[in-house]
C-alpha cells in the first residue's frame, strides 16, 4: 500500500511521454497483446491510489476516466483492499453454480434491497457487462416465449454475440462478425442537442421516439406480442453520454407493460452510484423488470449481475450458469463497495457532479468548440464541435483535445462521436475537479478556444 504522504494531490509530469519505461512495457505489449484493443494515448500505470495514478516513469496523472467509470471507490480503495485480502486469504473459489457461500448470498441480498422498486428481486452473477447483457436477452426470451429484442441507436452492450448484436454504436464492431442473433431491432433514443426527428422540445423529442416503435416498429416490422425486451440504457454511455427528458424511461415502461415486453434497463455504466443515485433509472422512478449491473460494482474487480424481479427470474435448474461468476473475492469487493457508496460515495457523486457540470458549463459558455455539457452526477459528457454557427461535430479536434489533457496530467476518455467524457472515482473533490477543469481550459486555449 503507497503513503498518502507520497500522493500528490495534482498531477506532477517529470518526463517525455510517453518516458523510457512506459516505451518499453508498449512494445512488450504490441508484441504479445491483440492488436484489437482500442488504446488512445501511451499511458501505463504502476500503481494508483484515490483518483491518482503513477506510471511506471514516475509521472502523476489525476483520473477522470477511473478504468471506463469501474475503480468507483477509486484506486484500491483500503477498505476495498481490506475486504478482498480477508476473502482471499480464506478461500479463492468454490463456483457458485454448484455449491453455497456466504459472500455470494449475502451481496444477492444487498443488491435486492439496493435495486430500483420494491418488487423482490433474484441475482445471478457473472463476469463483465456483457455477460450480464447475454443472460439478460436469455431470461427474457425464456421468461416471455418471445424472440425479439428491441435495442436503440448509439447504444453499447458488449462484445460477445447477443451483447454485439444489440448494440449499435460503431459498425466497426460488428464489421466480420455476421451473422448476428437475429430478431433484434434498433429504434431511436431521445438526443435532444442532435434530435432525430427534429421536434421542438426534449419531452416532445421522446414522445417522437415512443411513436417510432408504435406505429413503425410494431406495425411495419415486429408484432409486439413477438418482442421479449425492451434494452435500454437509462443514459447513453459510449454513445455519448446522452441524457434522456423525464418522460423517456416512463414513456418505454408504459409501452412495455400494454404490450407485455419485459423492460430491461443496463445500468453497466451509469448504475451502482455514479449519477448520484444508486441507479440511474431512479432519477426517473421507474422499475425495470431486469437490470444489468457491472463496471463500478466491485471497484474492479470482475463482476456482473443480472438483477431481475423474482417472478421473471423463473428459469429452471441448468438454464443458466457460470464457473466464475460471483466470485467470492469479487463479491467481497462489490460489498464493501456498495459500503461505501451507500455511506458518502453517492451523495459525493451528486455534489461534485453538479459542480463540475458547472464548471464546464463556464467553459461552453466562453468557447466557440463546446457545444454542450450533460450528465448526471459524475456521469458527464462535454460535446466537441466545430463552431457554434451550427453545431457541427469534431471528432479529431475531440481526440486532440484527449491527447492533450493527457500531456498535461489529466485523464480522460472520448465517447461517441466527439464527446468527452469524465467519469471519475466517486472520491474526487472540489480541488480535482478545478484541477481538472483548469487543464482542460488551457487545452481549449491552445486548441483555437
Ligand atoms: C452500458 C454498457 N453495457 C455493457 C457494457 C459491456 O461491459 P463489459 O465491457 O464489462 O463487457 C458496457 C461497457 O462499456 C457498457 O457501457
Amino acid at each position: 500500500m503507497p503513503e498518502t504522504q507520497s500522493i500528490p494531490k495534482c498531477p506532477e509530469i517529470k518526463t517525455a511521454l510517453p518516458g523510457p519505461k512506459t516505451k518499453a512495457l508498449i512494445e512488450q505489449d504490441q508484441r504479445y497483446i491483440s492488436p484489437s484493443y482500442t488504446r488512445g494515448y501511451p499511458l501505463a500505470i504502476a500503481r494508483g491510489h484515490g483518483a491518482m495514478v503513477q506510471d511506471p516513469d514516475g509521472n502523476w496523472f489525476l483520473d477522470f476516466c477511473a478504468g471506463i467509470a469501474v475503480c468507483s471507490t477509486g484506486h484500491s480503495h483500503p477498505k476495498v483492499v481490506s475486504a478482498i485480502q480477508e476473502q482471499a486469504a480464506n478461500f479463492l473459489h468454490m463456483s457458485g453454480t454448484d455449491f453455497y457461500y456466504h459472500a455470494m448470498a449475502d451481496l444477492a441480498e444487498r443488491l435486492n434491497e439496493l435495486s430500483a422498486g420494491r418488487t423482490p428481486k433474484k441475482i445471478f452473477f457473472g463476469n463483465s457487462g456483457t455477460e450480464a447483457i447475454e443472460g439478460a436477452i436469455k431470461l427474457a426470451r425464456y421468461h416471455t416465449g418471445r424472440p425479439g429484442i428491441i435495442s436503440f441507436f448509439r447504444s453499447f452492450h458488449g462484445r460477445t454475440f447477443g451483447a454485439m448484436s444489440v448494440s449499435a454504436s460503431k459498425s466497426i464492431q460488428k464489421s466480420h462478425f455476421s451473422p448476428l442473433v437475429p430478431h433484434v431491432y434498433h429504434a431511436h433514443y431521445p438526443y435532444s442537442y442532435r434530435p432525430f426527428f427534429g421536434a421542438q422540445s426534449p419531452e416532445e423529442e421522446a414522445e417522437a421516439c415512443l411513436d417510432y416503435i408504435r406505429n413503425y416498429l410494431f406495425k411495419m416490422i415486429a408484432q409486439p406480442s413477438d418482442i421479449a425486451a425492451i434494452l435500454v440504457e437509462p443514459i447513453q454511455g459510449e454513445g455519448g453520454y446522452v441524457v434522456p427528458p423525464k418522460n423517456w424511461l416512463p414513456g418505454l415502461r408504459a409501452l412495455c407493460d400494454e404490450y407485455g415486453i419485459l423492460m430491461i434497463a443496463d445500468e453497466v455504466q451509469s448504475g451502482v452510484g455514479r449519477t448520484g443515485k444508486m441507479w440511474a433509472c431512479e432519477h426517473d422512478n421507474v422499475e425495470p423488470d431486469i437490470m444489468t449491473s457491472a463496471k463500478g460494482l466491485a471497484s474492479g474487480l470482475p463482476l456482473g449481475a443480472i438483477i431481475a424481479k423474482a417472478d421473471v427470474m423463473n428459469w429452471k435448474p441448468g438454464c443458466h450458469a457460470t464457473t466464475f461468476g460471483g466470485n467470492p473475492v469479487a463479491c467481497a469487493a462489490a460489498l464493501a463497495t456498495l459500503d461505501l457508496v451507500e455511506n458518502g460515495l453517492m451523495q459525493n457523486a451528486e455534489c461534485q457532479g453538479t459542480y463540475l457540470q458547472s464548471q464546464l458549463q463556464a467553459l461552453v459558455n466562453q468557447s466557440n468548440i463546446l457545444g454542450q455539457v450533460r450528465g448526471r452526477g459524475l456521469m458527464v459528457g462535454l460535446e466537441v464541435i466545430q463552431s457554434k454557427t451550427g453545431n457541427q461535430k469534431a471528432p479529431e479536434l475531440r481526440d486532440k483535445i484527449v491527447d492533450a489533457c493527457f500531456e498535461k496530467g489529466l485523464l480522460v476518455l472520448g465517447c461517441g462521436e466527439n464527446t468527452i467524457r469524465f467519469s471519475p472515482p466517486l472520491t474526487i473533490d472540489s480541488e480535482d475537479v478545478d484541477t481538472a477543469v483548469a487543464i482542460l481550459k488551457q487545452v481549449i486555449a491552445e486548441n483555437g478556444g
